[in-house]
């Protein structure tokens, strides 16, 4: 292993049990070890995720079986500081991001250790801050329109709240792709959404999205009663991917459409197209507010209150 770190405890931010936050605490923990194939990052900029209080509230221990106590947090932007032997492409000194594997200990921290083949050089033209809102939320918007509904030039798509960490980076992705791009937003993000490309926002506290029919893709980034009624805007055959919940396979079925759930997973190759596309200033990330690791508990209720514009992020060092 290469190791420049001389640092052996450190700051994260981790429950010891699920529930609310109170359960949040700031302590002083060992600094990890590398695995062979893993590297050490110090952590600049962590980025905030709706997933971080879901995990904590416990709404997810079905699915994620977390070992407490953990770590949240699952967008890193920082450097590589160590580095296991059978490490061969990132160097000590690397400026990174990732979306790192949301099984083990996340990003609240001011070191994690991640699977090299889960991170990639970050955007040269976006700060730390911004580098660390974009891998989960980006990737996200990548796997669920490009590789489940394998969106085309032409279509047809829904994206309900595109002024959202997801929406607003979905609504660009799409329109690289030559899609028509329907999406629902408060009024008072109708001027954003659009800037991004949107072709019509609708404003979902006054008009009926359903209203939307025979479109090609719906992205749903809501779930529950949103998710159901936009089964009505598809044509036949078309795709709802939904984020939020599994869809309802009768109801897929009784509309003569498909339906996906995307769970999103860490990938090297995608974020560093993505970061190509940064770079080439083909689409750009919306950070909100970035606040001191001290403020996470104020950061998760921000987002949890959702009505972020974009992202947020938490500083962690630099
Ligand atoms: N499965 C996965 O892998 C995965 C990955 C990422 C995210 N997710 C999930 O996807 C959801 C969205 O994530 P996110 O990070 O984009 O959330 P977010 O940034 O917190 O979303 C906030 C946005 O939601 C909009 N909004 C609130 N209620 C709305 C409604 N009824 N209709 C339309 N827009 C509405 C708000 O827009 P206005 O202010 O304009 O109203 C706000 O801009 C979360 O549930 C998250 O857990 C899942």
């Amino acid at each position: 292993m290469t190791n420049t770190v001389t640092d052996t405890t450190m700051t994260a931010a981790r429950i010891h049990q699920f529930g609310g936050p109170e359960q949040v605490k700031l302590e002083q923990i060992a600094v990890p070890s590398v695995a062979s194939d893993e590297v050490l990052v110090k952590v600049f900029c962590a980025g905030i995720n709706p997933v971080d209080w879901k995990i904590r509230e416990g709404h997810l221990k079905e699915m994620l079986p977390h070992t407490l106590p953990l770590t949240l947090g699952w967008d890193v932007a920082g450097e590589v500081v160590a580095k296991g032997d059978a490490v061969n492409d990132l160097n000590i000194g690397d400026a990174i991001y990732s979306r790192p594997d949301i099984g083990r200990n996340g990003s609240y921290a001011e070191y994690i250790a991640v699977k090299a083949s889960e991170v990639a050089i970050k955007p040269s033209s976006l700060s730390w801050s911004e580098s660390a809102a974009v891998p989960l939320a980006a990737l996200t918007a990548w796997q669920a329109l490009y590789e489940i509904a394998a969106l085309k030039a032409g279509d047809k798509v829904l994206i309900h709240a595109g002024a959202g960490g997801v929406g607003h980076l979905a609504i660009q992705l799409a329109k690289l792709k030559g899609a028509t791009v329907y999406t629902t937003a408060s009024k008072k993000n109708h001027e954003f959404v659009t800037s991004l490309g949107a072709d019509e926002a609708i404003n979902y506290h006054e008009e009926d999205f359903t209203r939307l029919k025979d479109l090609d893709v719906v992205f749903d980034t809501m779930g529950y009663e949103i998710q159901e009624k936009s089964f009505g805007c598809l044509k036949e055959g078309g795709i709802l991917v939904s984020v939020v919940a599994p869809p309802e396979a009768a109801l897929a079925e009784k509309h003569n459409v498909r339906s996906e759930f995307c769970f999103v997973q860490p990938n090297r190759s995608q974020l560093n197209e993505l970061a190509a596309l940064f770079d080439k200033g083909e689409i750009r990330i919306e950070v909100a507010q970035t606040l001191p690791l001290a403020d996470i508990n104020k950061a998760l209720e921000q987002s949890e209150s959702g009505t972020t514009r974009g992202k947020l992020t938490v500083r962690i060092a630099e």
